[in-house]
């Protein structure tokens, strides 16, 4: 009697034990679960379903709708339990990826492509074919004249002795929203004209490494949608698009900054037809009343659906430059200079010439990928 009653209690006291171990796990789980939904993905998620939402309120460890149960009272086995973990870790990635993707370095190659595949649009001004685009003509442009189409708005004949691809836009030189919209339209209408399997724009402030680019794209369908760049924001940018005369529409999205360069696949350029060929992108632009760049993001992200892929390898002049590692130059896709904080900004390398002969670095970074190139001093040691 004593006996049995004893072997109760202790089975009794090992179930107690084991749903303790049990309820214990699952919660261990829901919080990793929430912990891989990414800090940035569950903001964005946050700022998109409720952008007036106070903050500061504690975050309720819940689950998002859809998910798998992680009830103990549903599990009947270990390996069971353990699959409907892995499940919901795989889900809750997914849920995070409603922030751009992330990809530090390049893929392995995907597709057998070269330069001449790809179509590097430069937009600048007339005021600046002097002062910013010689340069590029001395460094990255003379090695890759025929995929680079230069973007301006007013006639020089100098300039087209130097390079056969000059586009003169007819675009307003003012650095208007509508000035900016005007020539990236342009853009897009030669790209989809060129037949080739990839655009990418960049400034007049910037240094392409076509090479690494290249090895980027690569990594890429070009048939599929692909739009990848960086981002300037820490979150997506709220709009509202104009429906109607009336009627406006709050919109949030992810766009790559147009000051680093982005690219898009042949795929997603032709699905983007709609508001962005001839006169459209104008219109689309004047609905969401945004610069060029961030329409664009509007047009793949808030229409078309398609997510940004962030890429590290692209450098605009609103980041502090000098945090690109000096070994790790070469491996970029863009780089750029200009102003930050109120102080020069440019890539922090030794190389060829001084920071007083080639403030922006750019003569140096030319040397260093291209050490034959006859103005680049011999043994220079970086
Ligand atoms: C700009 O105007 C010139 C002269 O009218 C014309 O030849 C050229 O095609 C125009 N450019 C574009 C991109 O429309």
């Amino acid at each position: 009697m004593l006996k049995s009653c004893g072997r109760k209690l202790l089975l009794f006291l090992v179930g107690c034990m084991f749903t303790c171990l049990l309820v214990l796990m699952a919660d261990q789980q829901k919080r990793q679960v929430e912990d891989l939904g990414g800090e940035g993905g569950r903001r964005a998620l946050q700022s998109l379903a409720s952008p007036g939402e106070p903050k500061g309120l504690p975050r309720q460890p819940q689950l998002q709708e859809g998910e798998p149960g992680l009830a103990p009272r549903e599990v009947k086995s270990f390996t069971d339990y353990f699959s409907k973990l892995s499940r919901g870790r795989r889900e809750a990635q997914d849920a995070g990826s409603l922030a751009p993707r992330r990809e530090g370095t390049p893929r392995p190659a995907l597709e057998d492509i070269t330069a001449q595949d790809v179509f590097i649009a430069v937009k600048t001004t007339k005021k600046f074919h002097k002062a910013r685009l010689e340069l590029l003509l001395d460094t990255w442009i003379s090695r890759n004249r025929d995929l680079t189409f230069i973007f301006t708005d007013g006639e020089d004949e100098e300039l087209k002795k130097r390079t056969a691809n000059v586009i003169n836009t007819n675009c307003s030189a003012a650095h208007s929203r509508q000035a900016l919209s005007c020539k990236m339209a342009v853009e897009y209408d030669k790209f989809i004209e060129s037949g080739r399997k990839w655009f990418c724009h960049v400034d007049d402030d910037n240094y392409v490494n076509v090479r690494t680019l290249v090895k980027l794209l690569s990594g890429y369908p070009h048939t599929q949608d692909i739009y990848i760049g960086k981002p300037s924001l820490d979150r997506p940018i709220q709009a509202t698009e104009r429906i109607s005369e009336n009627k406006m529409h709050p919109v949030h999205f992810w766009f790559a900054t147009g000051g680093a360069g982005f690219c898009i696949s042949r795929g997603l350029a032709l699905k983007m037809s709609p508001w962005a060929s001839g006169g459209h992108f104008m219109s689309t632009a004047e609905k969401i009343r945004l610069p060029d760049d961030c329409t664009i993001g509007y047009i793949i992200e808030s229409v078309l659906g398609v997510k940004l892929i962030r890429s590290n390898l692209f450098h605009s002049h609103l980041e502090n430059l000098h945090q690109v590692p000096k070994t790790e130059i070469h491996k970029q896709v863009t780089l750029s200079y200009g102003m930050f904080e109120n102080k020069r900004n440019s890539i922090h390398m030794k190389g060829a010439f001084s920071a007083d002969e080639d403030p922006s670095r750019f003569r140096s970074i030319h040397c260093l990928l291209y050490p034959d190139t006859p103005w680049c001093p011999l043994n220079v040691v970086y």
